[in-house]
């Protein structure tokens, strides 16, 4: 039986000033995971938003709070997306200068009953995340340089997913297998191809002029 692919959809380029309505327009055709996109204007070249619109969201829509942390300290604010209502805190690999910190963090989140995951760069080798794999419970493949939403997949992303996936099997570990970055009914195929189990999708839904359509022509 085929694998469904979960779609998380980043508010990152949905119109801010009828948020609410943004976040029901996912909801009415499926979709449940809200993938939400923090960028301190340090770790990557842009500012998006942070802990306080995440609590006004919380959990009124009954979806899953995934959210990405694109920031230069995210042992400093974890805490605060935790409050606000994160089900998943994702940090950047890149953002550590040592593995005791990054494990030392993954402890942390968990204790407060959240879930890890860790995201690479495009010109990062997934090999460093090895050391994690066992503990964390996703892997977030960015198939953009993080920053800005409307960008154009890189392909090399497609051997990451197929390493983590057939790595998952051989050691039969957990981590669910997410891909950020220009992901449209083309390169979702590609990437349910080599075994991802979740694509964030930003501008190819909220810029679409028919949400629904454009959502079924993923897995058509
Ligand atoms: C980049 C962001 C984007 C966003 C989705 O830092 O993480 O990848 O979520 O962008 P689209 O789907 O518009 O490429
Ligand atoms: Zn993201």
């Amino acid at each position: 039986m085929e694998k469904e692919v979960k779609v998380s959809i980043s508010i990152l380029n949905s119109n801010f000033l009828n948020l609410e309505n943004e976040i029901l327009r996912a909801k009415k055709v499926g979709i449940d995971w809200l993938h939400f996109d923090v960028m301190d204007g340090h770790f990557v070249p842009n500012i998006s938003f942070g802990a306080p619109i995440l609590s006004c969201i919380g959990h009124k829509f009954n979806m899953f709070n995934d959210v990405h942390l694109m920031i230069s300290d995210p042992e400093k604010y974890y805490e605060d997306f935790v409050k606000a209502g994160a089900d998943l805190i994702t940090f950047h690999y890149e953002a550590f200068d040592s593995i005791e910190k990054i494990h030392d963090l993954i402890d942390k989140i968990h204790k407060k009953n959240v879930e890890v995951g860790i995201s690479i760069k495009p010109n990062t080798d997934v090999r460093v995340l090895l050391p994690f794999l066992d503990k964390i419970d996703l892997v977030l493949v960015m198939s953009v340089e993080p920053g800005f939403g409307g960008q154009k997949f890189i392909s090399s992303s497609l051997e990451k997913i197929r390493i983590l996936s057939e790595y998952k099997i051989k050691n039969g570990l957990k981590y669910l297998i997410e891909v950020d970055g220009g992901i449209n009914d083309t390169t979702f195929k590609l990437c349910k191809k080599e075994g991802v189990d979740i694509c964030v999708i930003g501008s190819y839904l909220y810029k679409s002029d028919n949400m629904l359509e454009s959502y079924k022509k993923l897995e058509e």
